[in-house]
């Protein structure tokens, strides 16, 4: 049986109702007992106050303080405190537990998760934003607090199981596997007229809207790389994308005597949550198993960068280094969410994300002093102002 305090930033996203569905599933089944200390989301209220009043955590807490009167009515006659705004988030992340699964999306999740890694809790960290923003730093942070860090991505939660962490040396390359989205086999041609709609349809996994755009341009791939860089400390000359349809592979690690270990499972991201709650253990919970005799066949391609040139973007940031990735991470993040509210085309998100990318380095962007967090949040902003910019001159421009 496992035990746990637990705080859900981002509860009312994907990742973070999985997160209350696998919980809800492992108490059905007796595998698991929760108490839950805070539950944080954003314009949904209705879903944050529906999770609030079947967890009953001592606090819910809405990023938007103009729906605080709506949270505190549809939560009245509870004893759940009610609170909202970003500091009202941050504080929700420091409150001492046992656990905390950090799944706010995009750099809005960077000072919560910040605040999670000085806490000495686990840290299950599905805001891969934050970790691609000042990953070395928040990994530190999680180590000095006495904490532990358990990646929730899928990909990076199939590496850590097939890690040898006891001893990298042993390791000879990472390999992330890709499902190569929605688009995987349309023509460059038909690629100008795609529309978010068409975008957030991803063919295996039920995601949010902003990593279904990422996982359709491969940005997301970018992304991961990125962290896995990060997590792993690994090279990006040592780290490989295959693209593999299925998504029954999640990702291996090659090892230097020629093995290779994979971690595989049915695309459903319960499975990682579950692996990241009750790590080192397992829980057991009504998880969908596999039957490779039914699948019949697993397979691989390599990705196509000219069709999906935000993969090696990502990589070149990542080689340059320094504020580089936060960098692309801000530039993808504000393109992504132009494509969603239909003011950019959907190739262009590659475009804005490398014209953005030369405007920062010619402009020498890179992180000041004081703390990593505030240093990534200052380069984040000022890499959005830029990626604006480059919208607006692309507009002006059709
Ligand atoms: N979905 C997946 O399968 C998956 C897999 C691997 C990694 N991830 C990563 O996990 C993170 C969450 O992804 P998701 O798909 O779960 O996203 P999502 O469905 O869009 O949910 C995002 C969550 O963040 C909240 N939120 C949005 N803007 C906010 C803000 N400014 N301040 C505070 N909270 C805010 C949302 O609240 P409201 O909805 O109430 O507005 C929601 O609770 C992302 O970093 C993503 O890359 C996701």
């Amino acid at each position: 049986m496992i035990r746990r305090r637990i705080t859900v930033l981002g509860a009312t996203g994907s990742v973070g109702a999985s997160t209350l569905d696998l919980m809800a599933q492992a108490e059905a089944t007796g595998t698991g007992a929760f108490e839950v200390e805070a539950l944080t989301g954003g314009a949904n209220i209705a879903k944050l106050a529906e999770q609030a009043r079947r967890w009953r955590p001592k606090l819910a807490v809405t990023a938007d303080p103009a729906r605080l009167n709506d949270l505190r009515d549809a939560l009245s006659g509870t004893d759940v405190a009610v609170a909202a705004g970003d500091a009202a988030i941050v504080e929700a992340a420091t409150r001492p537990v046992d656990w905390i699964m950090a799944s706010i999306v995009g750099a809005a999740g960077l000072k919560s998760a910040w605040a999670a890694a000085g806490t000495g809790a686990t840290l299950a960290l599905a805001n891969k934003e934050s970790l691609v923003c000042c990953g070395p730093a928040l990994i530190e942070r999680v180590k000095r607090a006495g904490g532990r860090l358990i990646p929730v991505d899928s990909e990076h939660s199939a590496i850590f199981q097939v890690f040898p962490a006891e001893a990298p040396e042993r390791v000879a390359k990472l390999i992330l596997t890709a499902s190569g989205g929605p688009f995987r086999q349309t023509p460059r041609e038909q690629m100008v007229a795609i529309t978010p709609e068409q975008a957030v349809a991803h063919p295996n996994w039920s995601m949010g809207a902003k990593i279904s755009v990422d996982s359709a341009t491969m940005a997301n791939k970018g992304l991961e790389m990125i962290e896995a860089a990060y997590l792993f400390d690994m090279p990006q000359d040592r780290i490989d994308v295959v693209v593999h349809p299925e998504s029954i592979i999640h990702s291996l690690v090659e090892y230097v005597d020629g093995s290779t270990l994979a971690q595989m499972g049915p695309p459903d991201m319960r499975t990682p949550i579950a692996c990241a709650l009750a790590w080192p253990d397992r829980i057991a919970w009504p998880a969908q198993k596999l039957d490779l005799a039914a699948l019949g066949r697993l397979t691989f391609e390599a990705p196509d960068l000219t069709r999906f040139p935000a993969l090696d973007l990502a990589r070149q940031a990542l080689k340059a280094g320094g504020a580089t990735p936060a960098v692309f991470n801000a530039a993808n993040e504000v393109a992504a969410f132009a494509f969603l509210d239909r003011k950019l085309a959907f190739l262009n998100i590659a475009a804005v994300v490398a014209e953005t990318l030369e405007r920062a380095t010619k402009a020498g962007m890179a992180f000041g002093s004081g703390d990593a967090c505030g240093a990534a949040l200052s380069v984040d902003a000022e890499t959005r102002r830029m990626a604006e910019s480059v919208i607006a001159g692309l507009a002006n421009a059709a």
